[in-house]
């Protein structure tokens, strides 16, 4: 069991429940924000049956790479991944690649699961250990955990690959529709043009819709205003 060894040494672990409700602006310095990475469909449907039911050859490559930074990055700087206990456990860590990997749980008993990552208890909690660096930290999952992020307003960014067709309208797990969430003006996310997906990125991102394994499908980046 590892627990924090990748992060600096955090104070004591307050409970969850006064994690999950710490006020940003008593810290001394704001939470930084986050990149949601994800695939969708049109109704922001993610998975079926606990499982992402569209699998082609490039999109988790395409994750990867986004996830991981370009080899010319400093790797002293790595980027943070942030996912729930569900996404680990549906994982291994090639997925990921050379980055910081923090899980989200409550339950104590996540603790014993990895020995290659931090485990904390709320997405918080997770964001106020995580050194002050340009390095990126993303949210990859799964449905609550993006809802925490997106309701608390701790992203800034989403990476989202659209799932164009086939429908998936047997989806049960969903990203929240971010336009409308907390009710705020539509307006306040801008979808980025393609060159600015891979100014980001580091990387020349395929243009337009792709089709692949019987699946069409198309990258978009979204940037709060
Ligand atoms: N398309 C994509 O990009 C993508 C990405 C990731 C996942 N998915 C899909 O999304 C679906 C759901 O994934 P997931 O199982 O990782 O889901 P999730 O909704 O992020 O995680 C579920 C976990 O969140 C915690 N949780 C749930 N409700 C909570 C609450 N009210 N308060 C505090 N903690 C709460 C629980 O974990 P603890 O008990 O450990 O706290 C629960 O086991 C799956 O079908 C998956 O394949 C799709």
């Amino acid at each position: 069991m590892q627990i924090d060894d990748h992060l600096p040494t955090p104070q004591q672990e307050p409970p969850a429940s006064q994690a999950l409700f710490l006020d940003p602006t008593q810290r001394n310095r704001p939470l930084p924000r986050s990149t949601i990475l994800v695939s969708a469909t049109p109704r922001n449907g993610i998975g079926c049956r606990g499982k992402v039911p569209w699998q082609t050859r490039s999109l988790g490559q395409f994750h990867h790479r986004v996830i991981t930074g370009p080899e010319t990055s400093d790797r002293s700087d790595l980027n943070t991944v942030m996912m729930s206990n569900g996404e680990w456990k549906r994982s291994t860590a090639s997925d990921w690649g050379d980055v910081r990997s923090v899980v989200v749980s409550r339950d104590q008993a996540a603790r014993n699961i990895s020995d290659t990552s931090t485990v904390v208890n709320s997405i918080t909690s997770a964001l106020d250990r995580i050194p002050w660096t340009p390095a990126k930290i993303f949210v990859v999952g799964g449905a609550w955990l993006f809802e925490e992020a997106l309701t608390r307003d701790l992203v800034d960014r989403i990476i989202i690959t659209r799932i164009l067709d086939p429908t998936y309208d047997d989806c049960d797990a969903f990203l929240p529709d971010f336009h409308s969430i907390r009710e705020l003006d539509p307006a306040l996310w801008r979808r980025a043009s393609h060159a600015e997906l891979c100014g980001h990125v580091g990387f020349q991102v395929e243009p337009g819709i792709v089709e692949e394994d019987g699946v069409r499908y198309e990258h978009e980046m979204w940037i709060k205003v």
